[in-house]
């Protein structure tokens, strides 16, 4: 019996392999993964994987068109696990700092709210923020340099170049809302 079984699962094998690894079902979409400068592109298998035009078409996107993930929160078209389980708690915090150092642009806002559902209080404090109101000598500069809020925008978060996510408090010296 082993000696057929072990046939049979080869003969399977023989023939399953050479169609998944043919790459003739979706040759546009192995060749859109293997222009986009991450993935191998000799790697035959790249075609088991999901297409990412595909698979992020219905997420809602910001003004440049990238997937803006905190709507995508709001909106409950995503509900990622707490952790590895999804029963491990999360602290939520609230609190809004509004950052008025921002010249003519519009103020900042950061709000702890959308950030505490993605991190933990650690990922920012103490080694990116003090967690004192004022207490950071945060600048745009530092920001583009990948300090401050640029550890992670423009990184793992939107980019630091879609200025109004941030600066979206309008106030008497600034331009009016212009997004
Ligand atoms: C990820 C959030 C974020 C984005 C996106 C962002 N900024 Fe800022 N920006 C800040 C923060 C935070 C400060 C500091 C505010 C404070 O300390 O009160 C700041 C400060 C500034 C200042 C004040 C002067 C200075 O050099 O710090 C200017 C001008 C500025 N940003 C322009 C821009 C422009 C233009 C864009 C888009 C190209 C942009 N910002 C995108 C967060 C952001
Ligand atoms: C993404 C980074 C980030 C995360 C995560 C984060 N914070 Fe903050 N926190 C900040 C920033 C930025 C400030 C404002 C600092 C400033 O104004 O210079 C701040 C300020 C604070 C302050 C002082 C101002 C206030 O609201 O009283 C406290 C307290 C604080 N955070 C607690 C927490 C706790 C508790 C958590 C976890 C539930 C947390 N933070 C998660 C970035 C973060
Ligand atoms: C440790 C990583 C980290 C740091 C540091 C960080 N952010 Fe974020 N931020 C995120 C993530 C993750 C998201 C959610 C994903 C996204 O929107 O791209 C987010 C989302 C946001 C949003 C969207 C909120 C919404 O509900 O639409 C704003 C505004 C924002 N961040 C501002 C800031 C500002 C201003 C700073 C600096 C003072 C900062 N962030 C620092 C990781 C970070």
């Amino acid at each position: 019996m082993r000696t057929i079984k072990a046939g049979l699962s080869g003969l399977i094998l023989f023939v399953l392999v050479p169609c998944a690894f043919s790459g003739d079902k979706e040759p546009e979409h192995r060749s859109i993964l293997a222009r986009d400068g991450l993935h191998d592109p000799s790697n035959r298998t790249l075609t088991l994987l999901q297409d990412p035009a595909r698979g992020l078409k219905d997420l809602p996107s910001d003004r440049r068109g990238a997937v803006d993930w905190a709507a995508a929160l709001r909106k409950g078209v995503i509900a990622p696990r707490t952790g590895i389980t999804g029963k491990e708690p999360m602290k939520r915090l609230d609190s809004v700092i509004i950052m008025t150092n921002t010249r003519n642009m519009p103020h900042v806002t950061f709000p702890h709210e959308t950030h505490s559902q993605w991190l933990e209080c650690s990922n920012c404090h103490s080694s990116i923020f003090l967690p004192v109101a004022k207490g950071n000598a945060i600048n745009m500069n530092a920001i583009l340099r990948g300090q401050f809020c640029g550890v992670c925008h423009g990184k793992v978060a939107f980019s630091p170049m879609v200025c109004e996510r941030c600066h979206d408090k309008t106030h008497p010296g600034s331009p009016k809302a212009w997004w």
